[in-house]
């Protein structure tokens, strides 16, 4: 059954917040857990759909998988034979499942995983990701809808160069040279945390990697590796959020667990727009003094790590829209990301799209209506918006954000919002 947010307007968010592991990370370490064969822990991990989609697809590979959401951690028993294909209709359902291509191909010389395509945010190619395993000596190719991989002899090291610092092809090429004879430099990879946080669980899984959080990798392929336990590192995506989410009302947010040298970028911008930024005992705090009228509107452009990430481009979008004065919002990574700005005009904002950049023009108050989700973050977006709308807001497509933010209602009805949950009667399959 669809479910929506009714959303009523008018509340300025106050108090705490906690964020757990990162979606983004713990999909991705659990497709590194094939790599061993054995037992392997992840604690930390987000109780969201994404995490029992990934779980699925390891189990129809022959892993058992036990994950208790409410403990936030999975036990991952990899077998010694495991199987080698990753089927459309999971790979259809969560993009991040071709994060198993590389660990399967290193580790059993075949991966068949169903091409994903594209989604709500744009194309998204995976031809880098076919280039740095082909350079690693795999055969690559497309047939009936899945990427092939194969390197029945096993994988070799290799000098690679990215073209772009794609954080998915990173991460498939370094789950794959970890098992490579040799070498490999990987040079203008993704800076992204959550890489750091990979090369930090392979490290203690017995690989050996330099470089991580810089731009070029270096990895030493080692025979075999063992199995771990480790901790997902906090989702910076979620506690941006919530520091979006803080300025956009007004509010006063302490984001427990969320670490703000993750967040550089956003953090500054916020603070030269007037909000108070200061890092805290248990993570940072996000607060517009009472008072102090409407924070001041900020361009963004959107870029890989360190700079603005382009996941909280919609969370831009919104604050810019309320916010006082007028900005210019650019997307450099995905060109169809922009689905927000027309769910923003039906709540009265006044932004214009031209190409990949929006010119928005901030109003005191948007208007409640219903709005339609297209993917996580511009849902959740969507319902900070409400949150700043006269009347109320009825924000469909919750299993979009339901993918990534953990009873996103609950966190917000503790911070003073009146959000609930309800079956979308209006929705037409
Ligand atoms: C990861 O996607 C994240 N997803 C995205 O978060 C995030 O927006 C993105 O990194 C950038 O930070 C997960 O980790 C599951 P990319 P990914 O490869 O790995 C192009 C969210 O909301 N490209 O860095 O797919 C691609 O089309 C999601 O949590 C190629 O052309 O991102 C895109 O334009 C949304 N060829 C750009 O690079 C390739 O082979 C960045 O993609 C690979 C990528």
């Amino acid at each position: 059954m669809r479910e929506r947010f009714r959303v009523v307007g008018g509340a300025r968010l106050v108090g705490e917040v906690p964020v757990v592991g990162a979606k983004n990370s713990a999909l991705k370490l659990m497709a590194v857990a094939l790599l061993a064969e054995g037992r392997t822990t992840l604690t930390n991990m987000p109780e969201i759909a994404d995490v029992r989609i990934m779980a699925e697809l390891l189990r129809r590979l022959g892993v058992s998988v036990d994950y208790d959401p409410e403990a936030g951690v999975a036990v991952i028993d990899v077998p010694a034979s495991i199987g080698h294909r990753a089927d459309y209709e999971l790979v259809r359902a969560l993009r991040a499942s071709i994060s198993v291509l590389g660990p399967l191909v290193a580790r059993v010389g075949e991966a068949d995983v169903a091409v994903p395509g594209g989604d709500a945010i744009g194309s998204r190619g995976l031809d880098l990701h076919a280039a740095g395993l082909e350079a690693l000596g795999a055969d690559v190719r497309v047939t009936h809808g899945y990427l092939v991989a194969k390197a029945p002899r096993g994988l070799r090291g290799a000098d690679i160069r990215l073209d772009f610092p794609s954080v998915g092809a990173t991460e498939n090429i370094l789950m794959a040279a970890v098992l490579a004879r040799g070498r490999t430099t990987i040079d203008n990879v993704a800076r992204e945390p959550e890489i750091a946080d990979i090369a930090e669980m392979l490290t203690s899984m017995g690989a050996r990697i330099t470089g991580a959080g810089t731009s070029c990798l270096v990895v030493d392929g080692v025979d075999t590796l063992h199995p771990t336990v480790h901790r997902v590192l906090p989702d910076r995506v979620a506690a941006g959020t919530w520091a979006f989410a803080a300025a956009t009302t007004c509010g006063d947010i302490e984001v427990v667990g969320g670490v703000a040298e993750h967040l550089r970028s956003p953090l500054q911008s916020l603070a030269a727009a007037g909000c108070h930024v200061e890092g805290t005992a248990r993570g940072f705090r996000v607060a517009v003094p009472e008072g102090a009228g409407r924070p001041t509107a900020f361009d963004v452009a959107t870029l890989p790590y360190p700079g603005f990430p382009t996941d909280l481009q919609p969370f831009a979008l919104t604050y810019n829209a309320v916010a006082d004065g007028s900005a210019m919002v650019t997307e450099n990574l995905f060109e169809a990301r922009f689905r927000t700005v027309q769910e923003l005009a039906r709540l009265g904002a006044d932004m214009q799209v031209d190409g990949h950049h929006v010119m928005t023009h901030g109003v005191p108050l948007l208007s409640g209506a219903p709005v339609e989700s297209s993917d996580i973050r511009s849902g959740a977006a969507l319902v900070i918006a409400g949150l700043v709308a006269e009347g109320y807001t009825l924000v469909s497509g919750v299993h979009h954000i339901d993918r990534g933010y953990p009873h996103f209602e609950v966190g917000l009805r503790s911070l003073g919002a009146d959000v609930t949950r309800e079956p979308d009667e209006h929705w037409y399959e």
